[in-house]
């Protein structure tokens, strides 16, 4: 099984812990879908560990002013190697810190990050970490050149595209080395269609009623566009 470890102080952004596909009832991204799934057959496993848990003063700080000045806040060290400390660690373990400056996330990292047990993600909110966090996390990654309001929506998004590559996540109908939905992502795969045959004067492409599986594979194919 592989391990996902979310680290945030927005716990209630996720809820891998009492959502439906933990018994619960509260719904959140986790419980819809493949991850739902995933998460019920003991495929993956989503921890979400609140960082004010790891707080040691009475009011749960897990901010601070930035030393010399300037704007916002600065999530605090401390707590932080205290939460990293308390997660259970699998053997092969690698610790994230989701940041707009982090190494590009793509198909690419998905299947790299996929070959370890578990994935620490560490997720940031208003101006960033202390900077001595880093010594204690292995990379940093960003899912794209945007700045989001904390790293809660990276980290769900790392997670479902590295759980897409654990063997049974994805089923049979979309499987990934199925030819026909090829994840060579420098093509657009061919158009689909489904009911009705005729909207509003557009047809489905008469081949793909045919029954002719071998004219249908050579259409799809010749319908493949690189992408620009
Ligand atoms: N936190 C804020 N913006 C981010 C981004 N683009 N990627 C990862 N984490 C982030």
């Amino acid at each position: 099984m592989k391990q996902f470890d979310i680290v945030t102080i927005f716990p209630g952004i996720f809820s891998a812990k009492g959502g439906p596909a933990s018994g619960g009832d509260s719904c959140c991204y986790f419980d819809y879908g493949i991850m739902r799934q995933a998460i019920k057959k003991k495929l993956i496993k989503i921890n979400i560990h609140d960082l004010r848990k790891s707080t040691t003063d009475k009011h749960h700080t897990v901010d601070d002013r930035p030393y010399g000045g300037g704007p916002g806040m600065i999530l605090m060290v401390e707590p932080i190697v205290k939460m990293l400390k308390s997660i259970k660690k699998k053997k092969k373990t690698r610790v994230i810190m989701l940041a707009p400056e982090g190494k590009k996330f793509d198909q690419r990292q998905a299947e790299r990050l996929a070959k370890y047990d578990q994935l620490i993600l560490l997720c940031g909110r208003y101006e960033g970490f202390d900077a001595r966090v880093e010594k204690y996390i292995d990379e940093k990654v960003s899912i794209g050149d945007y700045v989001l309001a904390g790293g809660e929506l990276a980290a769900m998004v790392v997670t479902e595209a590295v759980a897409r590559h654990v063997p049974g996540v994805v089923g049979h109908e979309h499987a990934l080395d199925d030819e026909t939905f090829s994840h060579d992502l420098d093509y657009i795969e061919y158009p689909q269609y489904s009911r009705p045959e005729s909207y509003k004067g557009q047809k489905v492409p008469k081949i793909l009623l045919s029954g002719n599986h071998a004219e249908i594979k050579k259409w799809r194919q010749s319908k493949r566009k690189k992408r620009k």
